[in-house]
């Protein structure tokens, strides 16, 4: 696919990079058009070496290609991220004072803006019609991230992940569009920890991989998205992210956002016992060589407790289901039962072990509702497996 990298000038321009190696790994033909305040935080060299493509920035330089109308007549794809403040301004105005904002003019192609800028300047009046007038016109502007920014200060404005925008921009190519825009959504992932003592826990394999996937295609959709994240080994995505350890600390993270959610995915491996009484020193060797016993308690049902008290009108709530099969039963019966007894709208059952499901990159899944029918079946990797659970949960959402 052709796709057309805009970059204005901010900081987060040095994301975009990744951004350019992301989508250039996927295949894709990349120019890059930043416009000549970009220019200042990442040079042109970068970007004509990575993209393997000429750079230019402003209307006048080849000229004899009538470059303006041309790299936007041939886009397939054009997203820009950074998109500042003053980048959304005069796209909202229809201006064409650079290359970048002529090309926006130009294309037919479906528009992708990743914004970042200060929390105030997001907050603004002025920016907030600016983005809704571009998303009235069809444009679509991510929701940016919360957290750290430039100076000192916190809040909405980072630049989404470049996973994320790779992934939006993807979606929106491949039809999914921004369908879960204005949805409010809470994803766990990664396995909780009980500890043992102040050096040891009880835990599991999870990655956490299938959850942020999760997060990241949601957040690619449009969703508005908190990742309760527990002990996860990949970057985390989504617009707010609550790290957690123990199985307590996850209930009271997913319970406290999941008031205002549209849905909640519990992906995440949670501990099914803790320890009574973890020990306040490290639990030493005895002299007379005897094992020490540790007993266990059973921790609460983090997702029969969402699914039994609904803590928002409507909310949607999928499970997961990590099976062998046994003597009693397939992968399948077992994840069948589970979604009976745990009273999810969706179990997304996949089959675990040593090597399958944990720590890959790749999964594979049935989707049972309540009743236990299947209504999806994925496999591939696990972003792609991730968009095939928000297509299952879609329709449940206008239900
Ligand atoms: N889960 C949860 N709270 C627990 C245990 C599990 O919310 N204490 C959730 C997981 O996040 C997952 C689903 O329940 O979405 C299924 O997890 P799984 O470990 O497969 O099921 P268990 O409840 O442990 O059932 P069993 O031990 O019978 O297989």
């Amino acid at each position: 696919m052709r796709v057309v990298l805009g970059v204005a000038g901010g900081i987060a321009a040095y994301k975009a990079v990744l951004l350019l190696r992301l989508l250039r790994e996927a295949g894709h033909e990349v120019r890059v058009v930043p416009t000549p305040s970009a220019l200042e935080f990442v040079g042109r060299a970068t970007w004509e070496a990575l993209s393997g493509q000429p750079v230019t920035t402003h209307v006048f330089e080849d000229v004899d290609q009538v470059a303006h109308v041309a790299i936007g007549q041939r886009a397939e794809l054009v997203v820009v991220a950074p998109a500042t403040a003053d980048l959304l301004a005069r796209a909202a105005a229809g201006r064409a004072d650079d290359l970048l904002t002529a090309t926006l003019l130009v294309t037919r192609a479906p528009v992708l803006l990743a914004p970042a800028m200060h929390t105030e300047m997001w907050e603004h009046p002025a920016t907030v019609a600016n983005v809704a007038t571009l998303r009235a016109r069809g444009v679509h502007v991510l929701e940016p991230a919360s957290g750290r920014l430039t100076g000192a200060d916190t809040g909405p404005g980072r630049l989404p992940e470049p996973e994320v925008i790779a992934a939006a921009a993807l979606a929106l190519v491949h039809g999914r569009g921004e369908d879960l825009a204005g949805r409010r959504v809470v994803v766990s992932a990664g396995g909780t920890r009980e500890p043992l003592d102040p050096v040891r826990f009880l835990g599991n394999r999870s990655s956490g991989r299938q959850g942020v996937a999760l997060a990241r295609a949601a957040a690619a959709r449009g969703a508005q998205v908190t990742l309760v994240a527990a002990n996860i080994d990949v970057p985390p995505a989504g617009s707010e992210v609550v790290r957690v350890g123990t199985t307590a600390e996850l209930r009271d993270a997913v319970r406290a956002a999941a008031k205002d959610a549209d849905v909640v995915v519990m992906a995440a491996a949670v501990s099914d016992f803790r320890p009574v009484n973890p020990a306040a020193d490290k639990i030493k060797k005895r002299a007379d060589g005897v094992a020490p016993t540790i007993e266990l308690v059973e921790n609460p049902d983090v997702l029969a407790e969402l699914a039994r008290d609904r803590l928002r009108d409507g909310q949607v709530v999928v499970g997961f289901a990590a099976e062998t099969g046994d003597a009693h039963g397939s992968v399948l019966d077992h994840g069948v039962a589970k979604a009976r007894r745990k009273g999810a709208d969706l179990l997304v059952v996949n089959a675990v072990g040593e090597r399958v499901g944990f720590g890959t990159d790749t999964n594979d899944v049935v989707v049972v509702d309540r009743e236990g029918r299947v209504v999806a079946r994925a496999d591939g990797t696990k972003d792609e497996v991730a968009h095939a659970v928000w297509d299952a949960v879609r329709p449940l959402l206008d239900a």
